[in-house]
């Protein structure tokens, strides 16, 4: 039961503020050299020093903020407050796009939800290298530096510029080569670009025309998913689940029945 919830404005305003102060610390961290500090689920899934403080310091922010709001992270999972009276929970991926973050390459991004009873209703993603900022509110609409997004106007899918993603496991990883293998031959191309909330709030805003990932975390979409779906495209899984770690497809009305209907067709949510 929701007791004194704040408007997804107020969440979104804590959430830029929280976040910019974030990609700061990441992009200074950057410039003064980062290293491999520990190893995940697999020996790729790295996590840099950065990743931790920079979860720390929006925990920390967060705290004093919202004492009373419950967080999960990707780094530190979740906080002590689990029942929020306040109904809110706020999601954090410190670092999206660890591996670009690491190499130097200016692709990743500070990812920063909040949900409101389990639905995300405000969200923000910054690019810790160039400072471009996305975001969205529940039913206010998808921005990136002050311009509304409306997502791609392509049409066919044979046209289509599509982002994915692979995970860490190299079994999973395999599955996800042979999905793409068969459906490149129908689409203008494929991007491969590191990092899932950016890749979401591209397609947001039509610098790709559609995004679909296997193995996405709650961190990795619920900032960008809004952000996509707030600029009008159909954020879901197969079949008519939602979008989850199954499979995630964005992609605007007209490309959304086509390019889930391949992907159905490739068992994209399959393997392991
Ligand atoms: C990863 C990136 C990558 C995606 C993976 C994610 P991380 O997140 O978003 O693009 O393909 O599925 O796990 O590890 O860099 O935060
Ligand atoms: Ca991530
Ligand atoms: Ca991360």
């Amino acid at each position: 039961m929701t007791r004194s919830a704040p408007t997804p404005r107020e969440l979104l305003t804590i959430a830029v503020e929280v976040a910019r102060d974030a990609a700061a610390t990441a992009y200074r961290m950057r410039a003064e050299g980062v290293s491999v500090a520990a190893t995940k689920s697999t020996v790729t899934d790295v996590v840099t020093a950065a990743d931790r403080a920079v979860e720390r310091q929006v925990l920390d922010a967060l705290a004093a903020l919202r004492p009373d709001d419950a967080v999960l992270g990707e780094e530190y999972g979740e906080g002590e407050v689990r029942d929020a009276p306040s109904g809110v929970r706020w999601i954090v991926d410190p670092i999206d796009g660890t591996v670009n973050y690491l190499y130097g390459l200016p692709h990743s991004a500070v990812s920063l939800a909040a949900e409101v009873d389990g639905v995300v209703v405000a969200g923000v993603v910054r690019n810790v290298s160039t400072g471009e900022e996305w975001t969205a509110t529940a039913g206010g609409g998808a921005w990136h530096d002050g311009e509304r997004l409306s997502g791609s106007t392509e049409t066919d899918l044979g046209q289509a510029l599509v982002a994915t993603g692979f995970g860490y496991d190299p079994k999973r990883r395999a599955h996800q080569a042979r999905v793409v293998a068969e459906l490149i031959p129908h689409v203008r191309d494929i991007r491969r670009l590191g990092a899932a909330a950016l890749d979401l709030c591209l397609a947001a805003q039509g610098r790709v025309d559609a995004y679909f990932e296997k193995g996405l975390a709650a961190w990795d979409q619920a900032a960008g998913g809004l952000v996509a779906s707030e600029a009008g495209l159909r954020v879901a899984g197969l079949g008519g689940l939602p979008a989850g770690p199954d499979l995630v497809i964005a992609a605007p009305p007209a490309l959304f029945t086509p390019l889930h209907d391949r992907l159905a067709a490739l068992d994209a949510s399959g393997g392991p």
